[in-house]
């Protein structure tokens, strides 16, 4: 972000950001509610409108008209306050169903991802179970 502005209306709820974030960095926002965390994230995915001032991705200029969002977002991961997982579908294919359908990539090798990561976050056993079996 550089000199990032944005406005809901009147109100300025981001003003003059500047913000890098290099590759494997990893940073915390903090601040009290209402000071536009979830607004700058959302600004990062392209989920928000009326901004001004330049936000960049591995040097390209998201904020000019032409961007694809749908290809930007493959690249920018964002989990939502209040998560929303397929009910009708298992841990697994919720995880694969973004990497298959838009991603096309190979069910043997992004299956392979998935369980490493569920492995990595301790929850590999549920890798069958139902939304509705999780806390
Ligand atoms: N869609 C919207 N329309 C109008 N105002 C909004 C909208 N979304 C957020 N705001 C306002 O923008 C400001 C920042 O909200 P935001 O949700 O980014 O805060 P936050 O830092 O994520 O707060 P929290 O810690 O509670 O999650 C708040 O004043 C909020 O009321
Ligand atoms: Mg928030």
């Amino acid at each position: 972000f550089h000199g990032f502005n944005k406005f809901f209306g009147e109100q300025q709820v981001l003003n003059g950001i500047d913000l890098q974030v290099q590759s494997g960095e990893v940073i915390v926002i903090l601040g009290p509610s209402g000071c536009g965390k979830s607004t700058l994230l959302r600004c990062l995915n392209g989920l928000e409108v009326a901004h001004s001032g330049s936000l960049k991705f591995l040097d390209r200029e998201l904020l000019d008209k032409a961007t694809d969002w749908r290809d930007i977002r493959q690249q920018i991961g964002m989990v939502f306050q209040s998560y929303h997982l397929f009910p009708h579908m298992s841990v697994l294919d919720n995880l694969l169903l973004g990497p298959l359908k838009v991603q096309k990539r190979q069910r043997r090798e992004a299956q392979q991802q998935a369980e490493a990561l569920l492995e990595r976050v301790g929850l590999l056993d549920k890798r069958d179970a139902f939304p509705r079996q999780l806390s």
